[in-house]
This record gives structure tokens, C-alpha cells and sequence, in this order.
């Protein structure tokens, strides 16, 4: 990967040696430590404690708490998520995922969301108590702090705290937001009163202070995660359980763990690629997806060419998630299987033979939508460290019910289930058996934190499967530095999103900005259908893919991808935000 650089460098306040998003189209260059977040509040914030001494998990940590203060919508403590840190400790570094999804309560049932007919009630696994999932986010949070981290829960919790306290002012973005949130907000009182103002909403610049979340916040800080999980915050969530007629009960609170897993591990082109396992589907795919486009041409970005070998790439591997994919503690996930380049193989020789296929659902396309609901941030700090962390209350503002006394709002991750397998769920996603709802059983994800891994070369081939002699093969590398760390919100088109800015800083050799703005498109083999960004592809492409077969429908941004990009010559670190959202990456 060569990192271009241009005649004008990012915006660089050198009293400080402090960098921040530079307007116009160049990432954000910092020698030190980087942050990139979807909300510019929680990116100061995790600048402001790798200037304090922290490393890239207290700045993780202090964003993610930060973001449940000024990103209501997405950022939380009453959701969960997926963090894939790697260390660059030791020979080859450290790499783990923290698996802080939610869970289903111990009285949740396969048939709970079901009407007398067996047909999905309408809104019930996604508004109210009943749709809400055990969180995971304080104790992913603080698992990781305790195990990485060098300044402490309450340090890291010190900024957000503030944030809650002293307020801080609203940005026509989540003035917006909020607006468009009223609907679900106003059937709750405490989302009524906190969120909504009794419908008196907020306007840009006015300060948003929230007295109950500051409280809740101070407590996690002097009580670590058991204040959340068995003291009084427990309690607060069991009484609004009960007054909404949510299942979730103190027992479910007291038991809920964050798991720590190894993460998948892929090779594509001489990189390394880090990334989650189930019950997030998204690294399995992604892994797949890169095994299956190894050795192709993929001609130019968004050519005809290289939109129809991935999306039958991105066809196939969401047929797979449909198909075999839940949350392998409860159901046998062939992991292996599915990442080999043996099956890689045999998809290769299908797509190369294949014709889109027939439509496989009548009529246009499917009701589903998704905006940036779910909140990515990726940090690195001076020593190489780095953090990429999605989290989410799946649709915006979750379930819509706020915790009554405690100021949070609690997901809908529940609806992440297949409810009634082989029905679409609120991003369109077909699933299957294996993602069935059972007690304690965790949702299937999308999330797709990654971390890429890669030597000082351009690329690599390393084709390990074909038969044919790779003209430069390609070892395991020993210890491979940090090239590239990243992920998205967007529901089911997440997987794509981060394929695609992966593939275009390692395959197309765009700089981060670049690689994060490049227009998008997305298939997921149910709906029928090929997304692509209004305006982003030429007419005579789509007319090309339509003539192929494709039925293509254009809309609005797809993902909202937090990128930060290192130079694997001079180990500068450069951010982009994605210009889908308003993020902003700063760094020193
Ligand atoms: O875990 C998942 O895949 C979903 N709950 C993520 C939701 C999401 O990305 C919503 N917004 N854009």
C-alpha cells in the first residue's frame, strides 16, 4: 500500500502538534496517536486522554462512554457491541475480541415475538421492553480497561461524566436526530421528558445536560461494572422492565458476562486480516468474501467488472450467514468451513461461471432501510496499540424506552433474532435456525470491527489455493505491522462497507479519506436486489449491471465507515471520518 500523498497536508496546529479533520479531502496526519469517531465531542475525548497518558483502550473506553452521552441514538450503556484491540506488545503483537453483545433473558422464547397465527406481531421486537436484550457495553467496557488499560474505569468515565453534567451543545445533527426520533422517544416517559423535553426540542447550540445519566455514570465510576449489573442501576432496569412489561430481571442482569474471544484471522494478498467471530457474522463473511476475490482482477474500483464479482461474491457469503450462521455457544457454526480457501475456491469457480442469478423474490424492492443507528470508533495510540470498537442499540434510539431514574435508553437487539425464521428482519437480513431466539443466547450480529496486519510491501499475492504458482508467495509474517483499522454502522450492508474500504486502500491503493468516501454498494443476496449510492456510479455501469440481470436500486449513504490508515514506512497514522456522517478524526 503506498499512501499518497498530495501538495497539502491536513490542517496541523503545530503549537500543540494537534491534528483534526481537515476540511476538502485529505485524512488527518498525526505521528502519535490517532481517534476517529462518528461524533467530534467523543473524539476530543479520546484525544484529551491519549494526551493524558493513556493508551488506545483508555481512549476506546472513554469514547465509548463519551458517545452514550452526546451520540444518543447509537452511542450507549444500554446496548452492546463488539472491540477487537490489538496489543503491539510481544513478538507478534496481542490480539483479542470483547464480546459484549447482548443477550437474551432467561424468559425469552423462540415464539415470544409471534402473533395466535404464528405470524411476526407487528413492533415487537423492536419498540418497548419486551425488545430490549440483557446490555453488554458497561461490561465490555470495563473488562477491557481492567485487562489493557493503564488509567482506570473512573479516569476513563471522567470525561463522559462531564459531558453529562455540565452538558454540552446540541449540533443540527442531533437536533435532527432527535426530531426524527420523536415518534418512537414520545411513548416513553423518561425518553419523553429527557430526549424530547416534553416537546420542547432541542435546537443546534442549545446545551443538553443530563443530570440522571451524570448520576449513572458516576456510580459505574465508583462501583465498577457491578453497580450496573447488580446495584442500583440493576434495579432501575428491573422496575422499568416491569412497568413496560419487558422480560429482562435482575437474575439476567447479575449473570451477564463479557466474553473474550479469539479473533478471525484471514490472509488476503500477504495482509493480515483481524476481525470478529460469531455471533457477529460479520467476520466470517468478510474473511469468505476476501478468500473468494484473492486472485481476481478486480479491475478498476466500481467498474462494471469489479461491482459484479463482488457483488455475486457478497451474494454468496450472505447466503451463507442466512444459512449457517448464529451465536456459535449455542449452535454448531462451521467457522472454518466457510473461511477456507478450499470453499473460497469452489464459489470462485461458480461466480466466474455465473450469470446473476434469476430473480429470487417478486415484486420491487424489499420495505428495509438503515441509517447510521449503530456508531463505529477506531483509535491507535504512539506505541502502535489499537482499538476498533462498533457498538449499537441496533435501531436508532434502541427500543425507545430510557431506564426511569438512570437517564439511558436500552436496545432492540432482540430483533436481531431471526424472530420467525426465514422472515426479514428490520434490515431485510433472511435468517435461519441457527439464529433462533433462545434464553441467553446472543443475536447474530453484522459488526465488523477489523484490524489489518501487513508488511512494508505494496501487496502480495499469495494465491493458496489454486494450483498455480504464486510469483511471490507469501509467508505468515512474523509480526506484521498495523496497516489498517476500521468498521461501520449500517445494519446488514456493515460486512460490504468494510469489504469495500479494505479492498480499496489494499487492492485500489486509495488513501483513507478516499478509500472511506469512494461511493458504495451492497447485496445480500435477500432481497434480490444491488444497492448503490444515489450518484456514485456512472449511468452506462448500471445500465451495463441491469442489462446483466442485476435489479438495482439506488438510495441514500450506505455505512458510515471510521477509518485510520498507518504508513507502514514512516508509522504515521492517518484518520478519516466518513464524509457520510459528521465524525471527525483528531489526532498529535
Ligand atoms: O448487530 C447488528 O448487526 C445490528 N444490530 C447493527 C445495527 C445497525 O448497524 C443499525 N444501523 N445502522
Amino acid at each position: 500500500m503506498t499512501l499518497k500523498r498530495r501538495n497539502s497536508l491536513p490542517v496541523l496546529c503545530c503549537a500543540l502538534g494537534l491534528a483534526v479533520q481537515a476540511p476538502g479531502f485529505e485524512p488527518v496526519a498525526a505521528k502519535h496517536g490517532i481517534v476517529v469517531s462518528a461524533e467530534p465531542q467523543a473524539s476530543d475525548v479520546g484525544l484529551e486522554i491519549l494526551e493524558a497518558g493513556g493508551n488506545a483502550v483508555d481512549a476506546a473506553v472513554a469514547v465509548g462512554f463519551a458517545l452514550a452521552v452526546t451520540h444518543p441514538y447509537a452511542g450507549n450503556i444500554g446496548g452492546g457491541g463488539f472491540m477487537l484491540v490489538r496489543m503491539a506488545t510481544g513478538e507478534a503483537g496481542e490480539a483479542i475480541v470483547v464480546d459484549y453483545r447482548e443477550e437474551a433473558p432467561a424468559a425469552a422464547s423462540r415464539i415470544m415475538y409471534l402473533d395466535a397465527k404464528g405470524d411476526l406481531a407487528p413492533e415487537a421486537s423492536v419498540v418497548g421492553a419486551r425488545a430490549v436484550g440483557v446490555p453488554g457495553t458497561v461490561a465490555g467496557l470495563a473488562l477491557v480497561e481492567e485487562k489493557y488499560g493503564k488509567l482506570g474505569l473512573a479516569r476513563a468515565l471522567a470525561p463522559a461524566i462531564r459531558l453529562a453534567e455540565q452538558g454540552f451543545p446540541v449540533s443540527y445533527a442531533l437536533s435532527q436526530s432527535l426530531q426524527g426520533g420523536q415518534a418512537l422517544l414520545s411513548r416513553f416517559d423518561g425518553s419523553r421528558r429527557i430526549f424530547l423535553r416534553n416537546g420542547k426540542l432541542y435546537e443546534p447550540g442549545e446545551i443538553f445536560k443530563q443530570p440522571e445519566l451524570a448520576h449513572t455514570l458516576r456510580l459505574i465510576a465508583q462501583g465498577g461494572p457491578d453497580a450496573f449489573y447488580r446495584g442500583a442501576v440493576a434495579k432501575a432496569i428491573a422496575a422499568t422492565m416491569e412497568k413496560y412489561g419487558g422480560l429482562i430481571t435482575l437474575g439476567d442482569l447479575e449473570q451477564y458476562q463479557a466474553k473474550v474471544r479469539a479473533p478471525l484471522e484471514g490472509r488476503f494478498r500477504g495482509f493480515t486480516v483481524l476481525t470478529v467471530p460469531p455471533p457477529s457474522s460479520g467476520g466470517v463473511a468478510l474473511i469468505e468474501m476476501l478468500n473468494v476475490l484473492e486472485p481476481l482482477d478486480l479491475g478498476s474500483p466500481n467498474s462494471y467488472q469489479s461491482i459484479h464479482v463482488m457483488a455475486e461474491t457478497m451474494r454468496r457469503a450472505y447466503a451463507d450467514r442466512a444459512a449457517y450462521l448464529g451465536d456459535a455457544d449455542f449452535v454448531s457454526v462451521p467457522v472454518a468451513g466457510l473461511t477456507s480457501p478450499k470453499y473460497a475456491a469452489k464459489l470462485r469457480e461458480e461466480i466466474l461461471n455465473s450469470k446473476p442469478e434469476a430473480p429470487v423474490v417478486a415484486g420491487g424492492p424489499a420495505a428495509w432501510s438503515e441509517g447510521a443507528q449503530t456508531t463505529h470508533f477506531s483509535v491507535v495510540d504512539a506505541d502502535g496499540n489499537a482499538v476498533a470498537n462498533t457498538y449499537t442499540l441496533n435501531g436508532a434510539y434502541g427500543s425507545g424506552v430510557t431506564v426511569e431514574g438512570a437517564g439511558f435508553l436500552l436496545n432492540d437487539e432482540m430483533d436481531d433474532f431471526a424472530s420467525k425464521p426465514g422472515a426479514p428482519n428490520m434490515f431485510g437480513l433472511v435468517q435461519g435456525e441457527a439464529n433462533a431466539i433462545q434464553p441467553r443466547k446472543r443475536p447474530l450480529s453484522s459488526m465488523t470491527p477489523t484490524i489489518v496486519l501487513g508488511n512494508n510491501r505494496d501487496s502480495g499475492f499469495g494465491i493458496r489455493d489454486s494450483g498455480n504458482q504464486s510469483p511471490n508467495p507469501e509467508p505468515r509474517i512474523p509480526n506484521p505491522g498495523l496497516r489498517l483499522v476500521l468498521g461501520s454502522p449500517g445494519g446488514g450492508t456493515i460486512i460490504n462497507t468494510v469489504l469495500q474500504v479494505v479492498l480499496n486502500v489494499l487492492v485500489f491503493k486509495m488513501d483513507v479519506r478516499e478509500a472511506v468516501t469512494a461511493p458504495r454498494f451492497h447485496h445480500q443476496w435477500m432481497p434480490d436486489e444491488l444497492l448503490v449510492e444515489d450518484w456514485g456510479f456512472s449511468a452506462d455501469t448500471l445500465e451495463r449491471l441491469k442489462e446483466a440481470g442485476y435489479k438495482v436500486n439506488a438510495r441514500g449513504g450506505i455505512g458510515e465507515c471510521q477509518a485510520i490508515a498507518i504508513d507502514p514506512e514512516t508509522r504515521w497514522r492517518f484518520g478519516a471520518a466518513d464524509p457520510r456522517g459528521d465524525g471527525k478524526a483528531v489526532g498529535y
